[in-house]
Protein backbone atom coordinates (compact mmCIF):
# COMPACT_ATOMS: atom_id res chain seq x y z
CA UNK A 1 0.00 0.00 0.00
CA UNK A 2 1.26 3.43 -1.16
CA UNK A 3 2.21 5.86 2.09
CA UNK A 4 -0.79 8.14 0.04
CA UNK A 5 -3.45 5.46 0.96
CA UNK A 6 -2.22 4.24 4.14
CA UNK A 7 -2.87 8.26 5.15
CA UNK A 8 -6.16 8.04 3.39
CA UNK A 9 -7.39 5.30 5.64
CA UNK A 10 -5.61 6.94 8.84
CA UNK A 11 -7.88 9.69 8.57
CA UNK A 12 -11.00 7.53 7.83
CA UNK A 13 -10.29 5.80 10.80
CA UNK A 14 -9.63 8.86 13.20
CA UNK A 15 -13.21 10.82 11.30
CA UNK A 16 -14.99 7.41 12.14
CA UNK A 17 -14.36 8.44 16.20
CA UNK A 18 -16.81 11.22 15.54
CA UNK A 19 -19.56 9.23 13.85
CA UNK A 20 -23.05 9.65 15.18
CA UNK A 21 -25.06 6.23 15.34
CA UNK A 22 -26.91 5.98 18.16
CA UNK A 23 -29.15 4.13 16.96
CA UNK A 24 -27.53 1.29 14.70
CA UNK A 25 -24.57 1.50 16.72
CA UNK A 26 -22.26 0.79 13.11
CA UNK A 27 -20.07 3.91 13.07
CA UNK A 28 -18.35 4.49 10.14
CA UNK A 29 -15.54 7.02 9.01
CA UNK A 30 -14.67 7.74 5.12
CA UNK A 31 -11.77 10.27 3.50
CA UNK A 32 -11.54 11.14 0.13
CA UNK A 33 -8.99 12.22 -1.76
CA UNK A 34 -8.67 15.13 -4.58
CA UNK A 35 -6.84 14.78 -7.70
CA UNK A 36 -4.44 17.83 -6.27
CA UNK A 37 -4.40 15.95 -3.20
CA UNK A 38 -7.00 17.05 -0.79
CA UNK A 39 -8.21 15.11 1.70
CA UNK A 40 -12.02 15.13 3.16
CA UNK A 41 -12.46 13.07 6.14
CA UNK A 42 -17.15 12.07 6.50
CA UNK A 43 -18.97 10.09 9.27
CA UNK A 44 -22.33 8.35 8.85
CA UNK A 45 -24.34 10.73 11.00
CA UNK A 46 -27.81 9.15 12.05
CA UNK A 47 -31.22 10.98 12.87
CA UNK A 48 -34.55 9.80 15.05
CA UNK A 49 -36.12 10.01 11.77
CA UNK A 50 -34.45 7.11 10.50
CA UNK A 51 -34.41 7.72 6.47
CA UNK A 52 -32.90 11.31 7.13
CA UNK A 53 -29.42 9.78 8.39
CA UNK A 54 -26.84 9.95 5.88
CA UNK A 55 -23.65 7.37 5.23
CA UNK A 56 -19.66 8.70 5.95
CA UNK A 57 -19.39 8.14 2.23
CA UNK A 58 -21.46 10.81 1.26
CA UNK A 59 -20.42 13.28 4.12
CA UNK A 60 -17.09 13.27 2.90
CA UNK A 61 -17.50 13.56 -0.89
CA UNK A 62 -20.23 16.48 -0.34
CA UNK A 63 -17.89 18.32 1.74
CA UNK A 64 -15.43 18.00 -0.43
CA UNK A 65 -18.37 19.51 -3.41
CA UNK A 66 -19.11 22.26 -1.35
CA UNK A 67 -15.71 23.44 -1.31
CA UNK A 68 -15.14 23.71 -5.18
CA UNK A 69 -13.87 20.34 -5.63
CA UNK A 70 -14.61 17.94 -8.37
CA UNK A 71 -11.66 15.43 -9.18
CA UNK A 72 -11.07 12.49 -6.74
CA UNK A 73 -9.12 9.11 -7.15
CA UNK A 74 -9.88 7.59 -4.22
CA UNK A 75 -12.15 6.98 -1.16
CA UNK A 76 -11.50 5.14 1.79
CA UNK A 77 -13.81 3.24 4.37
CA UNK A 78 -13.06 2.10 7.54
CA UNK A 79 -15.83 -0.12 9.51
CA UNK A 80 -14.87 -2.76 11.75
CA UNK A 81 -16.06 -5.23 9.84
CA UNK A 82 -14.85 -4.38 6.18
CA UNK A 83 -18.42 -2.98 5.06
CA UNK A 84 -18.77 -2.01 1.79
CA UNK A 85 -20.46 1.25 0.53
CA UNK A 86 -24.04 1.25 0.16
CA UNK A 87 -26.15 1.41 -3.30
CA UNK A 88 -26.69 5.29 -2.72
CA UNK A 89 -23.22 6.03 -1.63
CA UNK A 90 -21.81 4.24 -5.01
CA UNK A 91 -24.15 6.31 -7.23
CA UNK A 92 -23.23 9.53 -5.68
CA UNK A 93 -19.72 8.18 -6.25
CA UNK A 94 -20.39 7.31 -9.95
CA UNK A 95 -21.44 10.78 -10.83
CA UNK A 96 -17.85 11.89 -10.24
CA UNK A 97 -16.03 9.13 -11.58
CA UNK A 98 -16.13 5.59 -11.83
CA UNK A 99 -12.40 5.20 -11.95
CA UNK A 100 -12.36 6.23 -8.30
CA UNK A 101 -10.54 3.53 -6.06
CA UNK A 102 -12.37 2.55 -3.14
CA UNK A 103 -10.17 1.38 0.01
CA UNK A 104 -12.01 -0.56 1.99
CA UNK A 105 -10.18 -1.12 5.80
CA UNK A 106 -10.98 -2.39 9.63
CA UNK A 107 -10.85 -0.06 12.43
CA UNK A 108 -6.68 -1.36 12.64
CA UNK A 109 -6.40 0.46 9.43
CA UNK A 110 -5.72 -2.89 7.26
CA UNK A 111 -7.08 -3.06 4.12
CA UNK A 112 -9.46 -5.77 3.26
CA UNK A 113 -10.15 -4.68 -0.37
CA UNK A 114 -9.26 -2.62 -3.17
CA UNK A 115 -11.74 -2.10 -5.58
CA UNK A 116 -13.32 0.64 -7.69
CA UNK A 117 -16.50 2.33 -8.10
CA UNK A 118 -17.13 0.67 -11.51
CA UNK A 119 -16.19 -2.66 -10.16
CA UNK A 120 -18.93 -1.99 -6.84
CA UNK A 121 -21.21 -0.66 -9.74
CA UNK A 122 -21.62 -1.93 -12.98
CA UNK A 123 -23.68 -0.82 -16.03
CA UNK A 124 -24.22 2.51 -13.94
CA UNK A 125 -26.57 5.47 -14.74
CA UNK A 126 -24.19 8.45 -15.54
CA UNK A 127 -24.77 11.96 -17.43
CA UNK A 128 -23.59 10.17 -20.84
CA UNK A 129 -27.59 8.88 -20.96
CA UNK A 130 -28.56 12.30 -20.47
CA UNK A 131 -26.70 14.25 -23.46
N1 LIG B 1 -23.46 3.42 6.51
C1 LIG B 1 -22.48 4.23 6.01
O1 LIG B 1 -22.12 5.25 6.61
N2 LIG B 1 -21.93 3.90 4.82
C2 LIG B 1 -22.31 2.83 4.07
O2 LIG B 1 -21.92 2.73 2.93
C3 LIG B 1 -23.14 1.78 4.68
C4 LIG B 1 -23.94 2.22 5.84
C5 LIG B 1 -24.08 3.79 7.77
C6 LIG B 1 -25.52 4.19 7.65
C7 LIG B 1 -26.03 3.92 9.05
O3 LIG B 1 -25.73 5.04 9.85
C8 LIG B 1 -25.19 2.75 9.52
O4 LIG B 1 -24.07 2.69 8.67
C9 LIG B 1 -25.92 1.40 9.50
O5 LIG B 1 -26.53 1.21 8.27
Amino acid sequence: MTSEDKQLIDVARQARQHAYAPYSHYRVGAAVRTRNGRIFSGVNIENAAYPTSICAERVALFKAISEGEREFDAIAVVTENGGSPCGSCRQVLAEFGLHIRVLIADTQGQQIRETTVAELLPEAFTSTFLQ
